[in-house]
């Protein structure tokens, strides 16, 4: 079965694997990833064709009203993965280790992508950071679980950044990226996210790397594109910056339908006699 078919068509296509993204990426073609967290949109979105599901820690601010994604735990995030993987018969399930469950050492950082394997069946987790994440990177990966690293504004470090501006406009920070990415290659990671960087920056990068890159806010020249559900739907309206693209207006279509459905009850016409017993 060709790639084309893999990725086209979801009834018949097998299981989207790491080695089908690095296929893609070979064959010049790009990867669609979105968030999940819930069994009924990670239905949907599975059988749409997607070929990436993120049980992202963004799953902090869309889910349960956070601020930032650190709040999270590893066990609501187990859960999140837990209703994800029970809804996708195609796509690749990758699971954020959240902020805390990772970065103290090595051995910690095996502890909690073990768990989130077992306790979920997702497929791979993801992690971030540049060099300092790398040797937990390694230990993960030793132990033969896949690996998505991320880079550029990496939402786990918001209080060192001070804000959620586009990270390596400046060359020092730009170099410190590219031979991050380079590290994580080789720390063995299938695939890395590069969050809110210059488009050029992302192409240089992507050209350098044999694994997939997947940008969000990061150009087009990225091996693959996510966006948070949420955002892409139209769910969360106060948040709008320009690497969003709304395919649906979610939020006006659900306040449409549930202020009918108040005026219906209001004024009797629901439940019909046709929708009683
Ligand atoms: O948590 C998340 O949703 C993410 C994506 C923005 C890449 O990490």
């Amino acid at each position: 079965m060709s790639t084309e078919t893999v990725r086209n068509d979801p009834s018949t296509a097998k299981r989207v694997t790491t080695q089908t993204l690095q296929e893609l990426k070979a064959a010049g073609l790009p990867v669609a990833m979105l968030t999940a967290y819930d069994y009924t949109s990670a239905r949907i979105l599975d059988r749409a064709g997607v070929d990436v599901l993120l049980v992202g820690d963004s799953a902090s601010n869309v889910m349960a009203g956070h601020e930032t994604t650190l709040p999270i735990t590893l066990e609501q995030m187990i859960y999140h993965a837990q209703c994800v993987v029970r809804a996708v018969e195609h796509a690749l399930v990758v699971v954020d280790l959240p902020f805390g469950s990772y970065q103290s050492n090595a051995k910690k950082a095996l502890y909690s992508a073990i768990r989130v394997m077992k306790e979920s069946g997702a497929h791979a987790v993801k992690l971030e950071g540049g060099q300092a994440a790398a040797p937990m990177i390694k230990r993960i990966t030793k132990a033969g679980i896949p690996v998505m690293g991320h880079l550029g504004l990496t939402p786990q470090s918001i209080y060192r950044f001070g804000t959620y501006k586009v990270r390596a406009r400046e060359e020092t920070e730009a170099e410190v990226l590219r031979r991050d990415a380079l590290l994580l290659e080789r720390a063995g990671c299938f695939a890395i996210v590069l969050e809110k960087i210059p488009a050029t920056l992302a192409a240089d990068v992507s050209s350098s790397l044999s694994i997939p890159t997947i940008g969000i806010g990061a150009g087009s020249a990225c091996d693959g594109q996510v966006l948070v559900t949420h955002d892409a739907l139209g769910l969360t309206t106060e948040f709008n910056p320009r690497f969003v693209r709304h395919y649906a207006n979610l939020a006006d279509e659900m306040t449409r339908a549930v202020e009918h459905y108040i005026s219906d009850v209001r004024e009797r016409r629901f439940p019909t006699e046709d929708e009683s017993y």
